[in-house]
């Protein structure tokens, strides 16, 4: 198996794609940005969808790229919130997954998709995130990451609030950490489709 421990995965998440974003927007839609903890490993762009394409023999599991994209969740504050994407997959040995979350001051929510990870060759399909967005959060950020090698793809992200008496949270991963507000975040997610 090739999961990665939960600590592991936190720290992993939580440190880069809080310090290194990568200046190479221009040709994304607005709103979305490449990261990573390698961001020079991955090809990152829009075709007819976000796509993040790993260059040949990158170190498994020390590198990863993701394509995401932040907003201040003014519509989510203190609701339970689902996050579904399309993802396509093309020879992905290390693992992909629809990236999720919610920082508050003090503690951020994450989930990756580590424990139910995207691998190999799969044709499009929809996944999910459900996190709870605390009433004091302060952004949330979502897209695709891909940890190792492959090809992988992102279209059609979609938000929707849900009871939480119906539905599952996906993950229960929660860290110190955190970040302010800023004052220029989007309100809300745009360009939910490539
Ligand atoms: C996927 O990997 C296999 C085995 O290495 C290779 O033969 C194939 O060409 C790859 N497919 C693509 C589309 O890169
Ligand atoms: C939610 O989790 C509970 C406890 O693990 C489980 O019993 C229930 O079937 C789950 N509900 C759904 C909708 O998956």
């Amino acid at each position: 198996m090739k999961y990665l421990n939960l600590n592991f995965a936190l720290l992993f998440f939580t440190i880069f794609i809080q310090f290194i974003q990568v200046g190479l927007t221009q040709h994304l839609p607005e709103g979305w940005f490449r990261a990573g903890s390698h961001p020079e490993n991955y090809m990152m762009g829009p075709g007819s969808s976000g796509y993040v394409k790993s260059i040949p023999s990158v170190e498994f599991p020390y590198s990863y790229g993701t394509l995401i994209q932040s907003f201040f969740p003014k519509a989510y504050l203190g609701k339970r919130v689902r996050l579904s994407g399309f993802v396509k997959s093309n020879n992905v040995t290390g693992w992909a997954g629809l990236l999720m979350r919610v920082d508050t001051l003090s503690k951020l929510y994450l989930d990756t998709m580590y424990r139910r990870p995207i691998t190999g060759n799969n044709d499009w399909t929809v996944y999910e995130d459900v996190l709870e967005v605390p009433i004091i959060a302060t952004k949330l950020t979502f897209g695709i990451s891909l940890v190792g090698e492959g090809e992988v793809w992102l279209d059609e992200c979609k938000f929707e609030i849900v009871d939480p008496t119906k539905v599952n949270l996906t993950e229960l991963t929660a860290a110190d950490g955190g970040v302010e507000a800023s004052p220029n975040a989007l309100q809300e997610p745009i360009n939910l489709s490539f």
